[in-house]
C-alpha cells in the first residue's frame, strides 16, 4: 500500500477533518544471534528491519480512541474513561499499551483516530506485534507532547504484551523495534538493558530472511515450557553458586564444572545452550568488529545447531530451510530467528548469488515440506520514528 492509498483509506474510515494527520513507523526485527537469552539475562544481537508497521493518527474531539487496520477487518472504538478490557483481537496490543501508559500516570487530553498498516507478515516471528505496541506508545506520547524515552517505551510495551495480551515474552523484540539504528545491530545486555550499537556492514553479503510458512502453533506453550526449564536449572545452580541471578551469567567453564548438579539431562541441555549461546554472541560481536563475516556465519550455524539439538525449538521446517541455505555456495551462515517452532530463518548470502540461492532453496524446501516459502532480502532499518514527509 502506498502513501496515497493509505491516506485515502484513513479518510474513508474516519472522514475529512480540519485537524492534521501525523504518521509514525516502527520496524520489525530480526535477531542475528543470541536466541532465548533475553529472559535468561544474557546478550542478544537483534537488528531493526526496513519494513514494519505504519500508523496514521489524528486527534478527535471526544475522549475515545478508534482502531482500524489495513491488515485485519476487526475495528473498534474504546472510551478512555472506561476500564480497558481484552477483546481477544489484534487491538489488545495497542489497548494494552494504553493501559500501561495509564498505569504510569499518563492521562490523555483528547481522543484519537488510528489506522495501522503493517508490511510484516503476521505470525512470521519478525515482531509485528512489538512494532504495533511500540509505534502506538511512541505516537501517543508525541501527540500528547510528552518525552519519548525509547527504553521506557520498550519496557512498557513488553509489559503490555506480558500482562494484557498474556504472552510471556522477553524484552528483546520491543527493545530492538524501539531502539534500532540504520545499518547497526544492537548488542543488548538483557539483565541491565545496557546496549551498544554495533556497525553491521555486510559488504557484498545480504541478509536473506526466509519465511517457512509453518504455522507457529505450539509457540506459546513450548516457549513457556523452555522458560520454566531454565528457571529449574537456575534454582539448582543457585544452590551451588549463591550469587547467580540469571543463567546467562555463567561462563562456559563455570558451567562445565557445575553441570553435573543438574541431574535431568533435558534441563542440563537447556542450560548448556544458554551459556554457550551467550558466549557466541560476544564472540560474534568481536568477529563483526574485525569485519570477519565468515566467522560470524559459522557462529550463526552453531547457534542453529544448539537451538536444534540442545534447546529443541526448531522443528522440521526450520531445519530443512537452514540446511538448504547452508548447502549453497555463497551462503556464509544460516539459522532460525525468534522464538522458533516455525516462522523465519536468517542467512547471509553473497549478493551475486542471492537470486540463484533463493531459487534453489525454495525448490528444495518445497519438495521437502510441501510448503511454499517466502523470502525477504533486506537491510537494517531505523527504530521507531515519525515519518515527516509522508502525507
Ligand atoms: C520471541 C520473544 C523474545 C525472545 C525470542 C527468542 O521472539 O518475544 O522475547 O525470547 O522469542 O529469542
Amino acid at each position: 500500500m502506498n502513501k496515497k492509498e493509505l491516506k485515502q483509506m484513513f479518510l474513508e474510515k474516519y472522514g475529512e477533518s480540519n485537524r492534521s494527520y501525523r504518521v509514525f513507523n516502527a520496524p520489525g526485527r530480526v535477531n542475528l544471534i543470541g536466541e532465548h537469552l533475553d529472559y535468561n539475562g544474557g546478550y542478544v544481537l537483534p537488528a531493526a528491519l526496513e519494513f514494519g508497521t505504519t500508523l496514521v493518527i489524528r486527534e478527535r474531539d471526544d475522549q475515545k480512541i478508534s482502531f482500524s487496520s489495513t491488515n485485519f477487518s476487526f475495528e473498534s472504538t474504546i472510551s478512555l474513561q472506561d476500564d480497558f478490557e481484552k477483546s481477544g483481537q489484534w487491538i489488545d496490543y495497542p489497548v494494552g499499551v494504553i493501559n500501561e501508559l495509564h498505569k504510569l500516570g499518563y492521562r490523555f487530553s483528547k481522543g484519537y483516530d488510528l489506522l495501522y498498516h503493517g508490511d510484516i507478515p503476521n505470525g512470521s516471528g519478525l515482531s509485528s506485534s512489538a512494532s504495533i505496541e511500540v509505534v502506538t506508545a511512541y505516537a501517543l506520547l508525541v501527540m500528547e507532547g510528552h518525552e519519548t524515552d525509547t527504553i521506557e517505551i520498550a519496557k512498557l510495551s513488553q509489559k503490555a504484551e506480558n500482562l494484557f495480551v498474556g504472552v510471556n515474552s522477553g524484552i528483546m523484540d520491543q527493545f530492538a523495534v524501539a531502539n534500532g539504528r540504520k545499518d547497526h545491530a544492537i548488542l543488548l545486555m538483557c539483565d541491565t538493558l545496557e546496549y551498544d550499537l554495533v556497525p553491521f556492514h555486510t559488504g557484498a553479503y545480504k541478509i536473506v530472511i526466509a519465511n517457512t510458512k509453518k504455522q507457529r502453533g505450539l509457540v506459546d506453550s513450548k516457549y513457556n515450557e523452555r522458560r520454566s526449564e531454565c528457571d529449574q536449572a537456575l534454582e539448582i545452580l543457585k544452590k551451588e553458586l549463591s550469587t547467580l541471578s540469571f543463567l546467562a551469567q555463567l561462563r562456559p567453564e563455570q558451567f562445565i564444572s557445575l553441570q553435573d548438579h543438574i541431574k535431568d539431562e533435558t534441563i542440563r541441555r537447556r542450560a548448556q545452550h544458554v551459556v554457550e549461546e551467550n558466549q557466541r554472541v560476544l564472540d560474534s560481536v568481536e568477529a563483526l568488529k574485525k569485519g570477519d563475516l565468515e566467522t560470524f556465519g559459522q557462529y550463526m550455524n552453531q547457534s542453529h545447531d544448539s537451538l536444534r539439538y540442545l534447546y529443541e525449538v526448531t522443528g522440521d521446517e526450520l531445519d530443512a530451510m537452514v540446511e538448504e541455505f547452508q548447502r549453497q555456495s555463497g551462503t556464509l551462515g544460516a539459522r532460525m530467528t525468534g522464538a522458533g517452532f516455525g516462522g523465519c530463518t536468517v542467512a547471509l548470502v553473497h549478493e551475486d548469488e542471492v537470486d540463484r540461492v533463493i531459487k534453489e532453496v525454495a525448490h528444495h524446501y518445497e519438495a521437502r515440506t510441501g510448503l511454499k516459502p517466502e523470502f525477504y532480502v533486506c537491510g537494517v532499518g531505523q527504530g521507531v520514528h515519525e515519518v515527516k514527509e509522508m502525507l
